[in-house]
């Protein structure tokens, strides 16, 4: 049998992959404007930066993690050996642990002015079960900014996602902006517990996982699915009463930014995402129009405790990223999926088989000229060869037939108008141009 992709992964064909390069694009020309440089990491890192950037009892690091053993040490644990947790390694779920450590491990802090902010853009890894927009590898765009913990940096950040989001074509009415605070590690110790007291209370009627996780993270039972404990939760304890008075300022004035730019947004209480490092600003961008539960297309927050929780010195950060595919999905449902307008510039035919090699020379100057040029590469009629130029979406057709290449000239044709008209070789880049 023919061997297939992995469950949960997709191959981008060319229309679909000239799309993310345009998206990737797009996105890092909006990140630029508000000072975002590109950094890129490895795709795979010691599986140890999940487990204490992440949080080991959340479900991207206990259950959702690829790993990634070398051949040596796929035999050992198969021979039921140890293998060192140094050299124990894993996809990358998100992009934000990885970048911090490259922050940290490169001394970006401390060799440039802070705040450090970085852009990057590629595919992340979650064993998840794979349904419409929820995939096993995926891209996400994103950013992180490391050094300041000013409201004003939470802000730009949301602001800087809705714009991009709009310019993208995705319409304001179909998007949702949540936002929440998470409050820090004075203010919510207090609120974990009373959030845990709620659970216990009512533990008959959750579910083993909520159960199972009380100890360690109560507030996971916020995004549990099951509908008994979403009703346990509606009357849990909120975060919002429990700020103290330094989170509930810094709240105060990213909401207060976000009014000034006229950005609309929801306070949701309940919203506390999937990651264990958020602490302050949380995020969420949704769209109203998703035929399935997977309507967030972006989230992010403030982690001002991450880049100690790897070992690095205590820097305050903000972040976010948006899901490429989500993306994809909420334009095709918003009618909004921008055409896609490849054709190449220039067909090069040829009336007799004795020019080809001329044509192949032709072609060669074209492009170097820096047009996009093809030409018949398998013996094909000149009637065949219009056919091929139409599928290609040829701008112009040049005609080499025995008369034209005498003269040096080619017969030029524009395709969408059908004019036809000699040009001399040497001046056909130019003409195309
Ligand atoms: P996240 O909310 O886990 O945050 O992921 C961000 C976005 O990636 C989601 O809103 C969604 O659009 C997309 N996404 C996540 N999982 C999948 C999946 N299985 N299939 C398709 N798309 C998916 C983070 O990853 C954080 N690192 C964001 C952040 C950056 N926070 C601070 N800095």
């Amino acid at each position: 049998m023919a061997i297939t992709r992995p469950e949960g992964t997709f191959d981008m064909l060319p229309a679909e992959a000239r799309f993310w390069a345009r998206y990737r694009d797009a996105a890092f020309q909006t990140f630029e404007r508000y000072g975002y440089q590109a950094i890129e990491t490895p795709v795979f890192e010691k599986t140890d930066l999940f487990v204490r950037g992440i949080g080991e009892a959340t479900d991207v690091v206990s259950k959702e993690m690829f790993h990634v053993l070398s051949g040596g040490n796929l035999g050992k644990l198969v021979a039921g050996e140890r293998v060192d947790s140094r050299s124990r390694f894993s996809l990358r779920p998100e992009g934000t642990a990885g970048v911090v450590r490259a922050i940290a491990q490169n001394g970006l802090i401390e060799q440039g002015a802070p705040p450090v902010k970085v852009a990057y853009a590629g595919p992340m890894f979650r064993a998840e079960r794979p349904q419409h927009g929820r995939q096993r590898q995926f891209n996400q765009v994103g950013i992180e900014c490391l050094g300041a913990d000013d409201p004003t940096i939470d802000a730009e950040g949301i602001i800087m996602a809705m714009r991009f989001f709009l310019s993208l074509g995705i319409p304001a009415q179909n998007m949702k902006l949540l936002v929440n605070s998470m409050g820090c590690e004075a203010c919510r110790p207090a609120y974990r517990e009373a959030v845990k007291a709620h659970i216990e209370a009512h533990a008959q009627d959750m579910c083993d996982d909520c159960r199972r996780r009380v100890e360690i993270n109560p507030l996971r039972a916020f995004d549990c699915k099951e509908e008994a404990c979403q009703q346990v939760m509606a009357s849990a304890p909120l975060i919002v009463d429990w700020l103290d008075d330094e989170c509930r300022s810094h709240y105060e004035q990213v909401l207060s930014y976000l009014d000034a730019a006229g950005i609309a947004y929801e306070q949701d209480a309940t919203l506390v995402r999937g990651l264990d490092y958020y602490t302050r600003t949380v995020f969420e961008i949704q769209v109203s129009t998703a035929t399935s539960g997977q309507n967030a297309i972006g989230g992010g927050g403030r982690y001002d405790k991450l880049m100690e929780q790897i070992g690095g010195k205590p820097t305050p950060g903000f972040g976010f990223a948006l899901g490429y595919e989500r993306s994809v999905i909420a334009l095709q449902e918003a009618g909004a999926m921008p055409e896609d307008a490849w054709g190449v510039d220039l067909f090069v035919a040829v009336v007799e088989d004795a020019a080809r090699a001329q044509a192949f020379d032709v072609a060669q100057k074209c492009r170097d000229a820096g047009l996009r040029v093809e030409l018949d590469h398998q013996g094909r009629s000149l009637k065949s060869q219009f056919k091929l130029a139409d599928k290609l979406g040829a701008a112009y057709v040049a005609i080499l037939g025995p008369d034209e290449l005498a003269a040096g000239q080619a017969t030029l044709r524009n395709m969408e108008t059908h004019e036809e008209r000699a040009v001399p070789l040497s001046e056909l880049p130019a003409v195309v141009q």
